[in-house]
């Protein structure tokens, strides 16, 4: 089966796993603003109603279990009747045999080698910062899964977003935004890495434009697009300018020691509380921004403002601007 000779004038169908996630929500929202036919894959297809767009209540549903879905073989019926699969699942903690292992690197490679097999496009949404060294668990999974897409030799694509925001949504997006609004603002001492976040629903646009794509390999090997927004800032500038939106009075900064930073990474990790875990004092501890944006040429524009900044001047060229660059006010 060739998916890539569709008559001319039929709809692309496009399954987006994580279809009612944080992430995959926009991109469902953006594929079907475009004109592709969405079947959304869930974990629990009959509970999506609430999470979907309302435009996206009449798309078909597909249950699937990552943890479940670790051969090829056992994908091909998910994968029936579709041209594209954009995959936007992840997973903050482990759940009994939903372990990172599974979800972020051996569903992902058997879901490779499937696509490979059966001529289906495969979109990935990985995260920014795996090239470093790495102990978390969590980080290492997510390279794991993308070495196996490289080598899988699927017509694929690796597509790294930045820290995503939106004023309404996505648990770490609503959580640092909440954070944001308190007088106090406590930063671990070494979070001394720059982030690009971008708006989500930029993200959702971006990874439609790709899914019409003929082509996400160059030479058999996956292409891989690292996305920000328009601004390089620290996490105090990033929290300060939330803040900014809701109030004149600048928050309190105060420096928590990195010790007990990771510490307190640990703890939400071990009780299951705040988006707060050791991967993301990692990655906090370096900068995490795109070695080159690809963003502004996949959307054709400039990204929209996050917090409030405008992106600087410039960036519709790819690329971000210097680290220190005073934000503009949008
Ligand atoms: N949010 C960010 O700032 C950000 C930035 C960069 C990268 N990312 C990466 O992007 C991915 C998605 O992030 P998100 O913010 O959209 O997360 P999210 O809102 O939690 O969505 C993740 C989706 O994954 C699905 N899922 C979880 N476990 C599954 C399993 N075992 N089998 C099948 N589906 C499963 C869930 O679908 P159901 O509940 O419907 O089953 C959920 O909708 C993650 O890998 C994350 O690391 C996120």
């Amino acid at each position: 089966m060739d998916k890539l000779s569709k008559p001319a004038g039929a709809a692309l169908r496009v399954l987006v796993l994580g279809g009612g996630g944080f992430i995959g929500r926009h991109a469902v929202g953006a594929l079907l603003a475009q004109g592709m036919t969405v079947e959304v894959g869930s974990r629990h297809p009959s509970r999506l109603a609430r999470r979907l767009p309302a435009e996206a209540h009449a798309c078909g549903r597909r249950a699937v279990h990552f943890e479940h879905l670790l051969t090829p073989e056992a994908w091909l019926p998910s994968l029936q009747d579709v041209d594209v699969v954009v995959n936007c699942v992840g997973i903050l903690r482990q759940r009994g045999r939903e372990t990172y292992q599974r979800v972020h690197h051996l569903a992902p490679a058997a879901l490779a080698e499937a696509c490979r097999r059966s001529g289906q496009r495969l979109v990935h949404v990985s995260a920014l910062g795996l090239q470093a060294p790495m102990r978390s668990g969590f980080l290492r999974s997510k390279a794991d899964g993308e070495l196996a897409l490289r080598r899988s030799g699927a017509n694929c694509c690796i597509v790294r977003p930045s820290l995503l925001d939106a004023e309404r949504g996505g648990y770490g997006a609503a959580w640092i935004r909440r954070v944001a609004r308190w007088p106090v603002h406590a930063l671990p001492a070494d979070a001394a890495g720059l982030i690009a976040a971008l708006d989500v629903r930029d993200l959702g646009e971006a990874l439609a434009g790709l899914a019409r794509r003929p082509r996400l390999d160059h030479g058999g090997r996956p292409c891989e697009f690292e996305l920000g927004g328009g601004q390089a800032m620290s996490l105090r500038d990033y929290l300060a300018a939330l803040r900014s939106l809701h109030s004149r009075r600048p928050a309190l900064p105060v420096q928590v020691p990195g010790w007990l930073a990771r510490l307190a990474s640990h703890a939400c990790d071990l009780l299951h509380v705040t988006p707060f875990s050791f991967g993301h004092w990692e990655l906090l501890r370096r900068d995490n921004l795109p070695l080159h944006n690809d963003l502004p040429a996949l959307l054709g524009r400039a990204p929209r403002p996050v917090a409030g900044i405008a992106p600087a001047q410039g960036m519709l060229a790819p690329g971000l601007p210097a680290p220190g660059v005073q934000p503009q006010r949008a």
